[in-house]
């Protein structure tokens, strides 16, 4: 997810942790909670049925809402007859662009980037239609049931202005440069096609990736009310509920404060949990009703409100001399994008750092097409670019007659290939290493074809993943530390993937406490800090937040210690905290508890705030995370159904920080990965780009029969250069997973399938 996604300004602030100058003292210590394997924290109460989700937080007096949405996918509204839905029972209001409040356009946050989840069109403002399943009204009754059924009596006649809805046929209208995180999506050096024609090996293919919606277990829903003093509250399932509040103040025209984003507990995120039009669309319908309103997309809604995972046509081009070395690396496409949409989905990115090339050509196109919105989707970009070109990278290691494990070392680059950055760390031959002796690379034969078991052929593949590492400035960390233990408070978010567990871990060794004793307090807007979790970045940008504000406390509690303490007139670096106390790092028995101290100054607590650095470290290494994946497969010799039987992750994400989290956010990424190359893809209809497959029943996701064990190791070898010593873990599962099936099904039956998702009919 997008650097280009931060809104509030965030000033430089003094340096607290200076990247890449000292690695974080918690690095070097083994002993503590980071690293271990913490159940999480909200796991008790979400088995017990106590966490409340946004759209089960019931409020006095509340009503629901349903929303009515366009049918066709570009034209106007020529009559909208509200009146059966009006007159129906238990009906309170129907809200269209007659009535709605007037609302700002949502507003760009950096002006290349438009607004970052989705686009900035206006809000049932007016009779445009703009994409096949917009909402042309919302109904609020007394229940669900009247809510739903009312919005069903809401029909409309319209206008219709010819669409561009098909990929392919927008593509042959043209296209035009595609840029990602202000940077245009193109990178050249030498001559690459004239390379790819010397070169000794060749390969030349196009790859194609559908469209993907975002099925988070959790529908996107919220509940919401003005209150007397016209704050808007919001609780909601979101990645970031800062940026919510802020964008959500300017949509209104209130004042930033006025607007509070609560989100404890989000049932998967995954880019999808960003701000789309029924948050808005429900707290103006709470302000016309003047009720609270809850409004729970149904799984249909999300597809028609929800952008996803764009298409990509790719081709990749690799060419090689005679030991397998890449002579020529070429990665360029199209994507598909609505003109008002925030983003392309930048499939090079993976492959500007992934391998030495004596030519490079990469590109992305964008092709515009009318329709939902595109947004993130659990690692855009690298999740369809690896499949492309590790892919390509299989394919040319059969040509050129390589191991493609050797094949990749070879052309294993020692420094970032386009921006000519050293790398922070990257351990991937070392992954590669672990991960084949593991899962018994040395079975696998090179012919494909050539094993069969009963019914069913089998075949094993591998492939590189993949993630940048980003740190987003997140904004400032509070910590109030008292006798007893310390609060953390941060506008961060928890999503189910551990970030609240692994924070409080690591908080706890910083802090020199039991994580019984930290209070991790997250997913309120009015918290400080601006962080978001998308980018894989979150846990990383919490740990610096609270790097700096750890400081600023250590900084606070030597003054108050004064003159006669053992730590007396130390600087922050020279101390660390061990068992609720601050001693010298060099001297262990120069120690004086937080009680001590405190009650020595007459204080209960103390309270700071602090703001950490910019991520320079971005600047000046080539950050990513990397994997080496590797995937057995059955497929059946009759029918030609395909069953992953082993899947093997092998990491190296730097320090990880929780290994029980961890390996659930690889397995889950992986999983993700096995739908992306096996099952999802959204079916539009031609003709009116509406999608056809809006459920759960005809969008296939992998469910348990469909996913094998999965084992999940990692080098755990911390990168100097981040705080703590992590790099992302989010993300990275699912990319190079989809090759990595590929790869193993050609292994298995000789047959290329370059057309995700690798359904059975592409075999026969
Ligand atoms: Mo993600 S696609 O950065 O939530």
């Amino acid at each position: 997810l997008a650097m280009g996604a931060l809104a509030k300004a965030v000033a430089l602030a003094p340096d607290s942790w200076i990247p890449g100058s000292t690695p974080d003292p918690l690095i070097r210590r083994r002993s503590g909670h980071t690293g271990k394997p913490m159940s999480r924290l909200d796991g008790p109460l979400k088995v017990a049925g106590q966490a409340r989700f946004a759209a089960e937080i019931a409020l006095p007096g509340m009503a629901y809402a349903a929303l009515a949405h366009a049918t066709i996918a570009k034209g106007r509204i020529t009559a909208l007859d509200t009146a059966a839905a009006e007159a129906a029972p238990g009906v309170v209001l129907v809200m269209t662009y007659r009535n709605a409040p007037r609302l700002q356009r949502p507003p760009v946050f950096m002006s290349s980037a438009k607004a970052a989840w989705g686009d900035d069109l206006p809000i049932l403002q007016d009779d445009q239609v703009r994409w096949n399943g917009q909402p042309i009204a919302v109904v609020v009754a007394e229940t669900q049931e009247q809510a739903d059924h009312a919005a069903s009596l809401v029909t409309a006649i319209y206008a219709e202005e010819p669409a561009a809805t098909a990929f392919a046929e927008a593509k042959s209208k043209g296209s035009s440069p595609g840029s990602f995180m202000m940077q245009p999506l193109h990178n050249e050096s030498g001559d690459a096609e004239k390379a790819l024609a010397a070169a000794h090996f060749r390969v030349d293919a196009t790859y194609t990736t559908p469209r993907h919606n975002h099925n988070a277990i959790e529908l996107h829903g919220l509940t919401c009310a003005w209150e007397a003093d016209g704050t808007l509250r919001i609780h909601d399932a979101s990645q970031m509920v800062a940026h919510e509040a802020w964008t959500l103040a300017r949509i209104f025209g209130l004042a930033e404060e006025k607007v509070v984003v609560t989100s404890p507990f989000v049932g998967g995120g995954f880019g999808g949990k960003g701000l789309w039009q029924h948050q808005v669309l429900a707290a103006a319908a709470a302000k016309l009703a003047e009720r609270p309103v809850r409004l729970l997309l149904p799984r249909e809604g999300v597809y028609r409100l929800v952008g996803g995972r764009a298409q990509t046509e790719q081709r990749v081009a690799l060419g090689a001399d005679a030991n397998g070395r890449l002579t020529a690396l070429i990665h360029t496409g199209f994507t598909a994008k609505p003109p008002a949409s925030a983003m392309p989905e930048p499939f090079i990115v993976p492959t500007r750092s992934a391998y030495a090339a004596g030519a490079m050509l990469l590109d992305v196109q964008v092709v515009e097409v009318d329709g939902l919105s595109n947004t993130f989707m659990r690692a855009p970009g690298e999740a369809v670019g690896t499949f492309a070109v590790e892919c390509a990278i299989d394919e040319l290691a059969e040509v050129a007659g390589i191991d493609p494990i050797e094949l990749r070392i070879r052309n294993e680059p020692d420094k970032d290939p386009v921006s000519g950055l050293p790398f922070s760390g990257r351990n991937l031959v070392e992954a590669y290493r672990l991960g084949a002796e593991r899962f018994g690379w040395d079975r696998r034969s090179p012919a494909p074809r050539s094993r069969r078991e009963g019914e069913w052929w089998v075949g094993m593949g591998c492939a590189t993943g993949t993630y940048p590492y980003y740190r987003m400035p997140g904004g400032a960390a509070r910590i109030t530390l008292t006798a007893e233990g310390a609060t953390v408070d941060i506008a961060a978010h928890e999503m189910g993937m551990g970030t609240a567990t692994a924070a409080t871990q690591v908080a706890a060794d910083r802090l020199g406490l039991d994580p019984a004793a930290i209070t991790f307090n997250y997913g309120d807007s009015t918290l400080p800090g601006t962080v978001m979790a998308g980018g894989s970045q979150q846990t990383a940008s919490i740990g610096a937040s609270v790097v700096a504000a750890h400081r600023a406390l250590v900084a606070e509690l030597v003054k108050l210690a004064g003159n006669d303490s053992p730590i007396a007139g130390a600087k922050p670096d020279e101390l660390s905290c061990r068992d609720a106390g601050l001693c010298r790092a060099d001297n262990e028995a120069a120690y004086e508890s937080y009680a001590s101290i405190l009650a020595r100054a007459n204080r209960p607590s103390i309270t700071v705030e602090a703001t950490p650095s910019m991520p320079f470290e971005m600047m000046h290494w080539s950050m990513h995370s990397h994997s080496a994946m590797f995937a057995e497969v059955r497929v059946n010799a009759v029918t030609g159904e395909i069953r992953v039987s082993r899947f093997l992750g092998s990491f190296d994400c730097g320090r990880i920080l929780n290994s029980k989290t961890a390996a659930s956010q690889f397995r889950g990424g992986i999983i993700m990965g096995l739908g992306l190359a096996l099952m999802e893809e959204t079916q539009f209809d031609a003709r009116t780009g509406r999608i056809m497959n809006p459920s759960l029943a005809e969008y296939h996701l992998p469910v348990h029969l469909d996913v094998p064990d999965i084992e999940v190791i990692w080098t755990d070898i911390p990168d100097p250069h981040t705080p703590m010593g992590a790099r992302g873990i989010g993300e990275i599962g699912i990319t190079g997973t989809g090759a990595a099936v590929a790869n193993a099904v050609y292994n298995a039956v000789g047959k290329r399938v370059r057309d995700l998702p690798i359904t059975l009919d592409k075999l026969l």
